[in-house]
């Protein structure tokens, strides 16, 4: 496994976070080993549809996928950002072992400990794929990606990860891999789309309380790695979801007034009662948003799928000519 980049800028996010107004913290800092493995419980619970989704739209359009990656080309590199544990990758993996595909597989991943796990797994569960692991921000390893050769590239962002960005963080993601893109390659994403309401908040308001500890895993994250003295029994976490904008945001709510001191930042931070910091974003889609975002960013729609209920769309995208 190569180490590109893990820069260590925590401690300037945490701090600009924090001294904001109102405070905020970056939920790419959720996923230390702690948080990669509650988010496997997470996706494993049943409030959070959005793994068996995906999974289904994998289980029944596996071989139409592998037509699409392989039209025109037949050899291709798939380089999945933000891996993690690769569970419903490992359907497509095992679907084009099968059809004997010639293919390589590149996993990017923020959490040193998920990459080393998916990257075993794979060795021992598919030997015969050719698996080369890179740890790092995404945003940061896209020239990486560009700079690999020129074997057709198939760039894989499941789990509705771009969920994560605001709309203009998601813009120029997008028109950043559309840069690094060559003409054949294309780019497979996954968008959570908008549904009855309730059902959205109980995915991310489950009734184990593991979405709290996720949440809540950072403030230990930042004790632990800042010297921090955060109690985490004085925050609790809150759901909202905007049916209008689609927008899904999680937040910790300082339930008394306190001071939080972090020792590696020099710095006491007061938090009034019912203060909150906004932790993650996790936006919901319509499919004129997606057409939209696809066009915004040059970017031709090829085809969407979707599970049965429609909760979920995997959309197959190409640089438009
Ligand atoms: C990994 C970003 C897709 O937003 O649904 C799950 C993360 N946070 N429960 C999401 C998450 C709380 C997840 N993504």
């Amino acid at each position: 496994m190569e180490q590109i980049t893990l820069l260590k800028d925590i401690s300037r996010d945490v701090l600009a976070g924090l001294c904001s107004t109102p405070k905020h913290l970056s939920s790419k800092y959720l996923y230390d080993n702690r948080g990669s493995k509650i988010f496997k419980e997470i996706m494993h619970m049943p409030e959070y549809y959005l793994t068996d989704c995906e999974l289904e739209i994998f289980q029944s359009y596996k071989q139409d996928i592998y037509l699409d990656f392989v039209s025109s080309t037949g050899k291709f590199e798939l380089v999945e950002l933000g891996a993690g544990d690769g569970l419903k990758t490992k359907i497509l993996l095992t679907h084009f072992l099968n059809q004997n595909a010639r293919f390589t597989y590149t996993p990017i991943d923020i959490s040193e400990a998920a990459l080393r796990n998916l990257t075993t797994d794979i060795n021992n569960k598919l030997p015969d794929i050719s698996v080369n692991g890179l740890v790092g921000d995404y945003f940061q390893l896209i020239e990486e990606i560009n700079n690999c050769g020129r074997t057709k590239k198939i760039l894989l962002f499941l789990g509705s990860n771009i969920g994560n960005f605001n709309k203009t963080e998601t813009l120029i993601f997008l028109n950043k891999l559309k840069d690094v893109m060559h003409t054949n390659d294309l780019l497979f994403i996954g968008f959570d789309l908008k549904k009855d309401p309730q059902l959205i908040l109980n995915a991310y308001n489950d009734a184990q309380g593991l979405t709290a500890d996720f949440n809540l895993n950072l403030l230990t994250r930042i004790n632990n790695e800042l010297s921090a003295n955060f109690d985490l029994q004085s925050f609790k976490h809150h759901e909202v979801y905007n049916p209008q904008s689609g927008s899904t945001k999680s937040y910790l709510i300082s339930q008394k007034d306190q001071e939080v001191k972090i020792q590696k930042l020099n710095k006491t931070f007061h938090f009034k009662k019912w203060e909150s910091i906004f932790m993650e974003r996790s936006q919901k889609y319509d499919l004129n948003t997606i057409q939209s975002l696809a066009e915004q960013s040059g970017f031709e729609i090829i085809k969407n799928y979707y599970d049965k209920q429609q909760y979920f769309a995997n959309s197959l995208w190409k640089i438009m000519s």
